[in-house]
C-alpha cells in the first residue's frame, strides 16, 4: 500500500512537474525583451521649453504651429515621451512611434520604407521629426493629409501596417498600464485618459525637437566662422538659378522652398515630379518638404526614399527630375561639393543623443 501511494506522488509529481515545464517552455520560446516594462524618469523634470536664439526665437514666433490649447509643459513633453517610445500603443507591443523616428538617425530612420507591427511595409519614405513645429500651416505627411500635429499623433497607431489598434483598443491599453495614472495627473491636472489627450502629449513632445546647436547656429550668432566653401554654398543655396531655356521667371532658390533658419518652409510651392504609384498632396504630384535640418546625416531621402543621400542627389538630381525643369535638385560637382559643406554646418549632434529626448524604457 504504502509503495503504491509513493509511486502515485512521483508519478503525481511528475506529471505536474511535466506541465510546469511545458509551461515554461512556452515562456522561453517568446522573444526576449530587450526593453524595460516601465519607463524610467528623472527625479528632476527635463526642461522642455528652451530659451532659443534670437535667431530661432523670430523664426518661431513667425511660423509657430503650436495651438493656443496645446502650449508645451514639461509635464506634457515628459508624458508624450513615454507614449512616443512605448511599443504598447501597437497590437501586439512591438513597435513604438520610435521605431521608425529613431533618436540616433534625426527622428527618421535610415531606410526607404519602414517596418510595421506585423513586419508590413509603410508606403513612404520616414519623415524626421525635427523642428516640425515650425511647418507654419501644421499640415503633416509628405502629402499634408493631417491638417494638424495632433490630428496627425493618432493616425499611425490606427495604421494597419504601422501599429494596428482602434482608439477604443488604444485607450484600455494605455488605462491598463499603472504608471499612466500619475504622468496624465500631472500633465492634465486629471487622471482621466482619453485620445485626445494621448495625441496632446505626443504633440508636445513632437514640437519639442528643435535643432538650435549646429555650426550654422553658432556662426549666425557671430560665435563662429564659416570656411570659404560653406560660406559659397550658403550664397549658392540663397541664389535662384537662372531662367529656363525657353524664358518665363526665375525658379525659386533653395531657400526660398527649404527657407532659413529651420530650413523649412510650408508656403513654399510642393515639388511635384511624375510617380506612377504615389500622387502626394491632393493627387498633384506634388509633396512636402520636411526641416533640411541635419540632412546631411540622413540617408533614403524623398518621399520614396529612392535618392541615398546628398551626394547622390547633386549627382543624379530628385527623381523624376530629368522631365521636370524646376527644381531640379542637381549641381555641378564644385557646386555640389560647396552646397554639401553648407548643408553639414546644419547638423545638431546634441540632439541625438540628448537624454531629454531619448528611450525611458532603455
Ligand atoms: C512603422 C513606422 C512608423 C511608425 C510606427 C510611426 N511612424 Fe510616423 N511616419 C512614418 C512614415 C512612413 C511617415 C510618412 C508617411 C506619409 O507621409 O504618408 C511618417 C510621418 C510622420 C509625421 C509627419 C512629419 C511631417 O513633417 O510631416 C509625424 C509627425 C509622425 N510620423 C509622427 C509619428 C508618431 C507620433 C508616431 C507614434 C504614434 C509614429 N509617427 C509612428 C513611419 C512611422
Ligand atoms: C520649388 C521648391 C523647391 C526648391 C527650389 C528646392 N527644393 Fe528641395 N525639396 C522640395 C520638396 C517639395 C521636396 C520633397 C519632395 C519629395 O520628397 O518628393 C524637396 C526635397 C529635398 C531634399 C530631400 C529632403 C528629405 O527629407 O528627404 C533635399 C536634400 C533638398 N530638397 C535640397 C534642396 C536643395 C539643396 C535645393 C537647391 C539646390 C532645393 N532643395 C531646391 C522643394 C524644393
Amino acid at each position: 500500500m504504502k509503495k503504491t501511494t509513493t509511486v502515485l506522488v512521483i508519478l503525481f509529481i511528475v506529471i505536474i512537474f511535466q506541465f510546469c515545464s511545458k509551461k515554461d517552455a512556452v515562456i522561453v520560446t517568446t522573444p526576449p525583451s530587450t526593453t524595460a516594462l516601465t519607463p524610467t524618469l528623472p527625479a528632476t523634470i527635463f526642461n522642455y521649453n528652451t530659451n532659443f536664439p534670437a535667431h530661432i526665437l523670430a523664426a518661431l514666433i513667425a511660423d509657430d504651429n503650436t495651438p493656443a490649447n496645446n502650449p508645451i509643459t514639461n509635464d506634457g513633453a515628459t508624458l508624450g515621451r513615454v507614449l512616443f517610445y512605448d511599443k504598447k500603443l501597437s497590437k501586439n507591443n512591438t513597435v513604438s512611434c520610435g521605431s521608425c523616428h529613431k533618436q540616433e538617425f534625426s527622428f527618421d530612420d535610415n531606410i526607404a520604407l519602414s517596418k510595421g507591427f506585423e513586419g508590413g511595409f509603410t508606403d513612404r519614405n520616414s519623415m524626421a521629426i525635427l523642428n516640425i513645429r515650425f511647418y507654419k500651416s501644421g499640415k503633416m505627411f509628405w502629402d499634408e493629409r493631417a491638417t494638424t500635429v495632433e490630428k496627425q499623433a493618432l493616425q499611425p497607431i490606427q495604421n494597419h501596417v504601422e501599429m494596428g489598434l482602434t482608439l477604443a483598443e488604444l485607450e484600455t491599453k494605455v488605462k491598463e498600464l499603472s504608471y499612466y495614472t500619475a504622468l496624465f495627473q500631472n500633465a492634465f491636472g486629471s487622471t482621466i485618459i482619453d485620445s485626445v489627450k494621448i495625441a496632446r502629449a505626443l504633440s508636445q513632445f513632437e514640437r519639442s525637437i528643435v535643432t538650435y546647436q549646429s555650426k550654422y547656429d553658432r556662426v549666425k550668432q557671430g560665435q563662429e566662422n564659416f570656411t570659404t566653401a560653406e560660406a559659397q554654398g550658403e550664397l549658392l543655396f540663397n541664389t535662384a538659378p537662372p531662367p529656363p531655356p525657353g524664358g518665363g521667371a526665375n525658379p525659386p532658390s533653395c531657400n526660398g522652398c527649404h527657407t532659413a533658419p529651420m530650413f523649412i518652409n510650408s508656403a513654399a510651392p510642393p515639388f511635384g515630379f511624375p510617380d506612377l504609384v504615389d500622387l502626394g498632396i491632393s493627387n498633384l504630384s506634388k509633396f512636402k518638404s520636411g526641416s533640411l535640418r541635419n540632412i546631411a546625416n540622413r540617408t533614403s531621402l524623398f518621399h520614396n526614399g529612392s535618392v541615398t543621400n546628398l551626394q547622390s542627389m547633386f549627382a543624379a538630381g530628385a527623381p523624376g527630375s530629368g522631365t521636370q525643369p524646376i527644381p531640379a535638385h542637381a549641381a555641378n560637382p564644385q557646386n555640389a561639393a560647396n552646397l554639401i559643406a553648407f548643408m553639414n554646418t546644419l547638423t545638431d549632434n546634441t540632439i541625438l543623443t540628448d537624454p531629454k529626448f531619448s528611450d525611458p524604457f532603455k
